[in-house]
């Protein structure tokens, strides 16, 4: 039987979509058996609803505080049992209540050669500093931003005409595969 994930996003949803064709293949060994924006807007959400994905959107500022929003995410999260918390694309930071919950079940994919460039405008900082390389990377997540240990990695090359833009699509290209194979390994 196929393991359950849960993956949260808060945009456009193109590694979930990535991650939704994967599971769709017969061996895969998981099925997305929810789908958690933090962000009512989201294009993902579209997405996971196109797919017949179960989808929920938990935000932050219908709570009074992070706690609370928190415990109602860890709540609709364990309801699932899930194998895996695939974060793509979401943009929160997780406190160390959230993480202990889950120990060693939260993933992330980050689009630098980390541990360089954490955080955000990875491709610009990247180009700006003359880099030759960047990439993407798929991690655990710990508290620390951007820092727990990493799964697997993707290179790409900088050309000098890249910009961040052109350098975002060569690399998200790359994520697009890194991530759902990263997946499979970790639950076969
Ligand atoms: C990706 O670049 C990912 O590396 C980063 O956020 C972006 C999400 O894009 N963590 P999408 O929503 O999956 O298209």
């Amino acid at each position: 039987m196929k393991k359950n994930i849960v993956v949260l996003i808060s945009g456009r949803g193109s590694n979930l979509k990535s991650i939704i064709s994967a599971t769709n293949k017969e061996n895969f060994p998981a099925k997305i058996s929810l789908v958690i924006s933090s962000n009512k807007s989201a294009l993902g959400l579209k997405i996971a609803e196109k797919n017949h994905i179960k989808n929920v959107v938990v935000e932050q500022k219908e709570f009074s505080n992070k706690e609370l929003f928190e415990s109602d995410l860890i709540g609709k999260i364990a309801q699932q049992d899930p194998s895996l918390i695939c974060l793509a694309g979401f943009m929160q930071i997780l406190s160390k209540t959230f993480i202990n919950k889950f120990k060693d079940k939260i993933i992330n994919i980050h689009p630098s050669l980390l541990p360089d460039y954490k955080g955000l405008n990875t491709h610009e900082r990247a180009i700006k500093s003359g880099e030759k390389y960047s990439g993407c990377t798929v991690h655990y997540v710990t508290e620390e931003l951007d820092s727990g240990k990493i799964i697997a990695q993707e290179r790409v090359l900088i050309s000098p005409s890249d910009t961040p833009d052109t350098l975002s699509r060569k690399v998200l290209e790359r994520e697009h595969i890194i991530y759902p194979k990263t997946i499979e390994s970790l639950l076969s």
